[in-house]
Parts: C-alpha cells; sequence; structure tokens
C-alpha cells in the first residue's frame, strides 16, 4: 500500500436491489433479470470490487433469496424489511455496515452498464473534492423519468426533484441523477435520519438526502460524466432490450479486437463470458450462449445456436444447435445438425446433415454424415454411419446403450436396437435392423432376402389387356 493509499478513507459500497421492478411487470426480482446471459445485479458487483472496498452489501428485499446465489465472496447481504424507497434501502444497507466510518458509494443494482473505470473515476472525485457527498450526473437530450438535478445561479447543486415531483419548469431541466454517489458515512447517517416521505411516491427518497446535507452545512459535489450508456438505468423490458444491445456490442468489440471476424454484429449474440479464439470467423445470425467457448481458425454460422458448448480449434458449425456438448479440433458440424447435451465429437469427426446425436461419443475421424439419430452411443474411432441409421435406444421404460468399434461401417437404413455391441471393422448391410452382437470384423445381415419376379411386368400388361378386351 503506498502512502497515498494509507491517506485515504476506507470505502464501502453499498449496492440497492430491493426494488420491486413494478414496471417489469415479472415474478422476477429485477435486478435477476439478465443482460446477456447474466444477471444486472452482477455487473454492478464487478464494477464496485473494481475499487477493492473494504466492504460491499447488497441491499435486497426479506423475499429476495434468490439474489444470495449470485452474491460472491466478500459480498453481504442486507434485507430492506419494507420497501420504503431508496433513502431506506442505503439505511439498510448502513445498518449492517454498523461502525463503519469512511465513504459509502452507493450503486443501483438495475445500472448494469456501469464499469470499473466509471465507479474508479467518481471515487477520485470525491476525493479530491473531499466533500460530504458527490453525486453522478449527466445532460441528457432526453431527460426522461430520471431525476432532475436543480442548480442555485452560482452553479451548485441545491437539490434533486424526482420526475414525478418536478415542475414543469424543472422537467426542462436536461441534467439528471445517474444515482451514484459517495457519502461520508457520518453526515449521510444523520440526513438519512431526516427523510421525509412527502412526495408522490410516498416513499423515503436518498434523493432528498443531498439538500439535508446541505441545510445542515456540508459540501456537496457533482461528478458530471459524459457516457450516457454508463449511466443507463433498466426499469421496463423495453430498457432492458436497449442495455441488452448495448453490451452485446460491447462484448462482440472485445471479440472483434482479440482477433475473431464478427460477419454480422447485428445478428451475432454473444453471452457475457463467451470466449473465442483468433482468426475464427463467426458468420452471421449466430447465438453463442452461457458457457460456450470456441476455438481458434473455426468458422462458426451462419444461423448457428450454441449453448454451453465447447468447440475446439479449427472446426466448422454450419445451420446448427448445439447443446451442453464438446466438439473437438478440426470437427465438421452441420448443416442441420442438432447435438443434444452430453455430446462429444472427438477430434476430425464429422456430425453432418439433420443428424441428431444425444448423450453419445464420437470417436476420432468418425463419421455420421447424413439423417441419423445416435442416442446414448459411443462409437470408435474412424467409424462411418452410413445414411439413415437410427439407435433404437428407448424401449418406453428405459434408455439403453449402444457400443460400436472401430472402424465399423454400417449400411444406409440400419436400425440398430440397443442394447448391442457391434465390434471393430464389422459391417451391416444397408437396412438391416440389428438386435443381437455384431462380432468384430463380420458383415451383419438382418433383413428379407431379396426375391426377384422374373417376367412380371409383361404379364402384368397382358392381365390389363385382358380385363379391357372384356369391358
Ligand atoms: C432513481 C433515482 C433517480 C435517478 C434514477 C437513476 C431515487 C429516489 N431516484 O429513480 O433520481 O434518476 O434512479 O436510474 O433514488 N430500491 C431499493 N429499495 C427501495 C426502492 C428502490 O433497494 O425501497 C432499489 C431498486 O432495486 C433499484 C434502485 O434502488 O435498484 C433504484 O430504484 P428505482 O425505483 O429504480 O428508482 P428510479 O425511479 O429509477
Ligand atoms: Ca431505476
Amino acid at each position: 500500500m503506498s502512502t497515498a493509499d494509507t491517506k485515504r478513507p476506507s470505502l464501502a459500497v453499498a449496492i440497492l436491489a430491493a426494488g420491486l421492478g413494478t414496471r417489469m411487470k415479472s415474478d422476477r426480482p429485477k435486478v435477476l433479470h439478465e443482460v446477456c446471459g447474466r444477471p444486472m445485479l452482477s455487473y454492478v458487483i464487478d464494477a464496485a470490487l473494481s475499487v477493492s472496498p473494504e466492504r460491499v452489501v447488497v441491499v435486497t428485499g426479506p423475499d429476495q433469496d434468490a439474489i444470495n446465489d449470485i452474491l460472491p465472496v466478500g459480498c453481504e447481504r442486507a434485507v430492506q424489511q419494507e420497501r420504503r424507497g431508496t433513502g431506506d434501502a442505503v439505511r439498510a444497507g448502513l445498518e449492517a455496515l454498523q461502525g463503519f466510518s469512511g465513504d459509502v458509494m452507493v450503486l443501483y443494482g438495475d445500472v448494469p452498464l456501469v464499469d470499473g473505470d466509471f465507479v474508479a473515476a467518481l471515487h477520485e472525485r470525491h476525493l479530491e473534492d473531499a466533500a460530504a457527498a458527490t453525486l453522478t450526473t449527466i445532460e441528457l437530450d432526453d431527460p426522461g423519468h430520471y431525476g432532475r438535478i436543480v442548480r442555485g445561479e452560482d452553479g451548485q447543486v441545491v437539490r434533486i426533484v424526482e420526475h414525478r415531483d418536478a415542475s414543469p419548469e424543472e422537467r426542462e431541466i436536461d441534467e439528471i441523477n445517474v444515482g451514484m454517489y459517495v457519502f461520508r458515512a457520518d453526515a449521510l447517517r444523520p440526513a438519512l435520519d431526516k427523510l421525509e416521505s412527502d412526495n408522490d411516491q410516498g416513499e423515503l427518497y436518498l434523493t432528498d438526502a443531498v439538500h439535508l446535507l446541505l441545510a445542515a452545512g456540508h459540501a456537496v459535489t457533482s461528478f458530471e460524466s459524459d457516457d450516457e450508456e454508463m449511466c443507463m438505468g433498466v426499469n421496463s423490458r423495453v430498457e432492458l432490450a436497449v442495455v441488452n444491445a448495448a453490451m452485446r456490442r460491447r462484448l462482440l468489440e472485445r471479440l472483434m479486437l482479440a482477433g475473431v471476424t464478427v460477419e454480422d454484429p447485428e445478428t451475432t449474440f454473444v453471452d457475457y463470458g463467451v470466449e473465442v479464439g483468433r482468426d475464427t470467423l463467426i458468420r452471421a445470425s449466430t447465438h453463442l450462449l452461457g458457457r460456450t467457448t470456441v476455438g481458434a481458425a473455426c468458422e462458426v454460422g451462419p444461423g448457428c445456436f450454441l449453448r454451453d458448448a465447447f468447440v475446439g480449434d479449427r472446426a466448422r458449425v454450419v445451420s446448427s444447435h448445439l447443446y451442453e456438448c464438446v466438439i473437438g479440433s478440426g470437427c465438421s458440424v452441420g448443416p442441420f445438425a442438432y447435438i443434444r447435451p452430453n455430446t462429444v465429437l472427438a477430434e476430425g469427426a464429422k456430425a453432418g446433415t439433420f443428424v441428431e446425436i444425444k448423450n453419445s461419443r464420437i470417436g476420432e475421424r468418425s463419421k455420421v454424415p447424413h439423417l441419423s439419430y445416435v442416442g446414448d452411443a459411443v462409437v470408435g474411432k474412424e467409424s462411418n454411419i452410413a445414411a439413415g441409421n437410427i439407435t433404437a435406444n428407448y424401449d418406453g421404460y428405459e434408455k439403453h446403450a449402444t457400443t460400436i468399434g472401430d472402424r465399423v461401417r454400417t449400411g444406409s437404413d440400419t436400425t440398430i436396437v440397443a442394447p448391442v455391441t457391434i465390434g471393430d471393422d464389422a459391417f451391416t448391410a444397408a437396412g438391416s435392423v440389428i438386435t443381437r452382437d455384431v462380432p468384430a470384423g463380420s458383415l451383419a445381415v438382418a433383413r428379407e432376402q431379396q426375391k426377384n419376379v422374373e417376367g412380371y411386368a409383361e404379364r402384368r400388361a397382358a392381365r390389363r389387356l385382358r380385363e379391357q378386351q372384356q369391358d
């Protein structure tokens, strides 16, 4: 720790997340709604943690235990028993921070595009100005429903007025309250005690602490931002979509700058945490979701949907859906393949057109090129499952396993009735229904023998002629 650091007051962060999110019209807490596959609150927590505060307290409602599941280690939860407004929520946060003296940064859990640099800049401004409160503001072309910053003639902040409580003149103000603040804890505590609910919503507004601090003789300063994106709050699903689009663009830009070609960013969707290797080409209309990882020098898309999929290097995936699977290096998938959970395609394997594979391992360089269903199977290496093969794995009660060895060549339209094992180097004849094990190196023929009825066409034509003559 440098000497400069030792002089700094200690810092705690309170993140407000208890609101009902009424405008979301949802049964889920608002802050758990996802932005690029991740609860919006998690982004705010990340931003908070990046300034290395001593403590981070997330204020939630008593009925929001689901939020517990996403709190990282070192993050505490404070419960706001009744939703009496943002001022009351901070009070609940300070209760959890009992005995803490220093600076308290307050962030709202529904402003997910904020990042660590932004929060650090706010903190710096607060330390520079040595005020009792520093509030983040921004001028917007459309200040919408945000709280307005009222300044005096000298340009100093006088108070914040909520949109719904503002006079027509105050609504003309285009500088708004972003909802990120740093307060001196010992100044804030008494101000919160003085809050009153004489406003349109009957709530205790944190924003009213500003004029109460000024009235008590404290200095209040502002951190003026020009980054609209960082300041965007989510109150409805319309705003959620706007924020998602912005985050998606950020994630795609990060990938592109790391060496990934994104053919059409407009139609490419990536979740937070998705990794893609360099020189990979992502074609249009592709979704890479969940914990998906794509290796280097791959081509994915157009028209792919991957969720929790791992794809190795140099693989090619075209117009396919992949879920919870591992696609080895150099594999080829699609067009129009459906790769379901617990499937592993080993290096150089292929799952081709109209192929569905579930809970199976396809060995090195083995191919399932066309129109097949493979479920609960283990296929060895360099085998070829011909067109239209089916593993009949389900008897209506239980799933059964199929084992296929190395260098096996099944014939087209083979139905493999599990449980069954086909040994190494074996063949099956086209159209066979395999119900018994096939020993290594043998050919299984399990179909009717072909019978040719000679002279049939001539006899058929003669019969027709006789019938016509009788009429
Ligand atoms: C708030 C600000 C407004 C600002 C805007 C920026 C107040 C009174 N108003 O308005 O000036 O322009 O944010 O986005 O602060 N919460 C609780 N407990 C409660 C109420 C809310 O924890 O009792 C939490 C919510 O979960 C949310 C945050 O506080 O994360 C803000 O509450 P919200 O109701 O969304 O306030 P806004 O109307 O957006
Ligand atoms: Ca809000």
